[in-house]
Formats: C-alpha cells, sequence, structure tokens
C-alpha cells in the first residue's frame, strides 16, 4: 500500500526514547545477554518497544551484547523489517482516495490527529502512534476506511475514533 506521512518531517532525527523506554530495552538486553544469536531477536523486541531502532539505542544493545557496533549497523541495514526512521508502535493510515474523501476522509483525518495527538511529524508524543494517510487501499465500498496496523475499520464515523485507538496501547 503506498502511504505519505502526514505533516513535514523536520525533528525527526532529535526524536529520543524517554527513560521509560530505556528501562525496558535494558530489560530485553539483560534476558538475551550471553545467549547465541541474541541480536536479532533483541533488535525485534526493542523495535517493538520503541516503534524504531535510533542510534544511541543501538549503541547501548551493542555494549550490552558485546558485539561490535558495525554488527549490528550491518543487520539492521540488511532486513527491511528493521528501521532507524522515528515512528510510532501502532501505525495508522487514513485512506484519502477520491471514494474517501467524498465520504468524509477529512473529518477522519481531523478526529485521528486529536485522538492519536499525532504531531506535525505524524508522530504522537507518547510514541504510540504514527499516522499517515494513503492512496485508495482498495476498499471503497467501505469509505471512509481507517487502518490500524494493517487492520481495516469501515465506514468510520470520527466520533468512533476514540474508540477503536483504545484497543492499541
Ligand atoms: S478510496 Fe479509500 S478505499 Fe478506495
Amino acid at each position: 500500500m503506498a502511504q505519505a506521512a502526514v505533516g513535514t518531517v523536520s525533528n525527526l532525527q532529535s526524536r529520543e526514547p524517554g527513560p521509560e523506554v530505556l528501562e525496558k530495552v535494558d530489560k530485553v538486553i539483560e534476558a538475551y545477554r550471553g545467549k547465541e544469536g541474541a541480536l536479532i531477536p533483541v533488535l525485534h523486541e526493542v523495535q517493538q518497544i520503541a516503534g524504531y531502532l535510533p542510534r544511541c539505542v543501538l549503541r547501548r544493545i551493542a555494549r550490552g551484547l558485546a558485539v561490535p557496533e558495525s554488527e549490528v549497523y550491518g543487520v539492521v541495514t540488511f532486513y527491511s523489517l528493521f528501521t532507524m526512521t522515528p515512528a510510532g508502535r501502532h501505525k495508522i493510515g487514513v485512506c484519502m482516495g477520491t471514494a474517501c474523501y467524498v465520504k468524509g476522509a477529512a473529518a477522519l483525518l481531523e478526529a485521528v490527529r486529536s485522538a492519536s495527538g499525532a504531531g506535525a511529524d505524524g508522530i504522537s508524543h507518547d510514541g504510540r502512534f504514527s499516522l499517515e494517510v494513503t492512496r485508495c487501499v482498495g476498499a471503497c465500498g467501505l469509505a471512509p476506511v481507517l487502518s490500524v496496523d494493517g487492520e481495516i475499520y469501515s465506514r468510520v464515523e470520527p466520533e468512533a475514533v476514540p474508540a477503536i485507538l483504545e484497543r492499541y496501547p
């Protein structure tokens, strides 16, 4: 599905994980320390916690697992499932294709922005959500359409948005 980020991405690289996230990251590292083949599962779990893999976290993982930083970067850049680009833990897509637009996608987008707390970079301040607008996702008969982590919600009224997002802690 083709997607475009909402808003201007001006300060993405300055978004660093908070102490709570780093504490969880340390717990993951601790759980895998000394185990063979730990790097990929650690990266995977940490990305689920932080939403992405920032440089400071990669350095922490390298130190914690006693793996060269170059190896950690090598793995992250090799596998497409890993990303160093800031993102929320849950990906929200609001379809802005013609059918959805006609059925009120603009109001839906505003409701999602408001309920998710997404900033100008499309990421909520608590790191919970990334908001993107999408092109037609092929469900025009169900317009307007919203997706969260790939799950499609159809004929979504703006008032229903907070309850939908509640399902994604
Ligand atoms: S326009 Fe939204 S699903 Fe087709």
